[in-house]
């Protein structure tokens, strides 16, 4: 069947024109299905992005929680969490949105999905806050939401033992989330896309052009189905581009010191490596601050191979001379490094203390 073309250019220009007015906008369980299949699935090949992250950085969020799909919508963030960790992981699903058929197509769509999981739908926030502790999965809703609804979620995000949210990649929306952030990082430690615990080196006057962005690769679908193509052309949406911002939390357990999990040493780059004539530079997000460094092709032919990926590896341990790059690591994200290549965390000192997910 073909999709209805008309009805997803109208979806999107809800999304993009007026997001936080108007009120609910899903009219059918048919509208959620489209939008399920499309925007849905593209902003899944994010999550899968974050999840594959994730579980680089060998983490999980605590067994035995409560999953809470924060305005789910068709519910496309919860299905990935649960298809990434393991439907067992959780004691059951609570899907929440304002709008009531979002909240029913979603809860359905997980039951089918996962037979044996327990869902429930609440419609009010309220209701969340049991005694039980609940991973919060929170996707694309933080430009729809006027101050006051913000502040609410805050307020459920202080709850949460663990919580992952993804946003789309614009400068507005993650230096929305750098601001969440600060909020939060005594309260939680963060676990990603962070490698420190620290402020954000993003926040210091010569990094305000900047922001924490980070580009996902869709599946190979996106490229050689006539869907995808006859999407994207309608749509003008250029299907290769898949920019997002995410923030990662987990609440330490009593009585723990407040750190983040990843180990000392390691940096982040953020947006992608931009490569010039025999150089590349990276805006590297550092403990000590967010820098723009290079790397001559010269002092480490194979960081520069490994710098070309799309996507790059998210983590580096960079050796540094005169505060340039000539040599260094990356943290290897197992599935994607060459064959040949040992999928095993780099032995160094700064990795031998990689947390354990279990
Ligand atoms: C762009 S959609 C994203 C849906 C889903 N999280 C995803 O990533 O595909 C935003 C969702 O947030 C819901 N929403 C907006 N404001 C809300 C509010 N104040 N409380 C609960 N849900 C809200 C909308 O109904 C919609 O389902």
């Amino acid at each position: 069947m073909r999709p209805d073309f008309a009805l997803l250019d109208r979806l999107r220009n809800r999304f993009l024109d007026a997001p936080s007015v108007g009120g609910d906008y899903w009219e059918t369980p048919e509208m959620l299905a489209l939008y399920n299949s499309t925007f849905g699935e593209r902003i899944g090949w994010k999550w899968d992005a974050v999840l594959e992250e994730l579980a680089a950085r060998r983490w999980a969020p605590p067994p035995g929680t409560v999953l809470v799909d924060w305005g789910c919508g068709s519910g496309i963030a919860g299905r990935r969490v649960l298809r990434a960790f393991g439907a067992e992981q959780f004691t059951r699903l609570i899907v929440h949105d304002r709008s009531a058929l979002a909240r029913r197509f979603a809860a359905e769509r997980a039951t089918a999905v996962f037979p044996g999981l327990v869902v429930e739908q609440a419609p009010d926030w309220g209701e969340i806050v049991a005694a039980e502790p609940f991973t919060l999965v929170i996707s694309h809703v933080l430009n729809e939401l006027p101050p006051a609804e913000s502040a609410a979620l805050i307020a459920l995000v202080r709850r949460a033992a663990t919580v992952i949210w993804v946003e789309p990649g614009t400068g507005e929306v993650s230096r929305t989330l750098v601001t969440i952030r600060e909020e939060l990082r005594s309260t939680f430690a963060v676990v990603a896309p962070c490698t420190h615990q620290g402020a954000c080196g993003l926040l210091t006057p010569d990094n305000q052009r900047h922001w924490c962005h980070h580009f996902a690769r869709p599946p190979i679908e996106a490229f050689t189905e006539a869907f995808w193509s006859e999407f994207a052309l309608r749509l003008g949406i250029d299907l290769r581009s898949l920019p997002y911002s995410f923030l990662v939390l987990e609440r330490p357990p009593a009585g723990t010191a407040l750190a983040a999990p990843t180990p000392e040493g390691w940096s982040r780059i953020l947006g992608e490596p931009r490569e010039f004539k025999g150089y590349f530079k990276v805006l590297s997000c550092e403990a000590v601050g967010v820098t723009e460094r290079m790397l001559q092709k010269r002092d480490s032919k194979a960081l520069f191979k490994t710098m070309r990926r799309v996507p790059p590896p998210p983590l580096f341990a960079w050796q540094l001379r005169d505060e340039k790059i000539v040599s260094g690591e990356h943290w290897p994200v197992p599935g994607r490094e060459p064959t040949g290549n040992t999928e095993e965390p780099p032995q160094t000192d700064a990795a031998a203390d990689i947390p354990d997910a279990t």
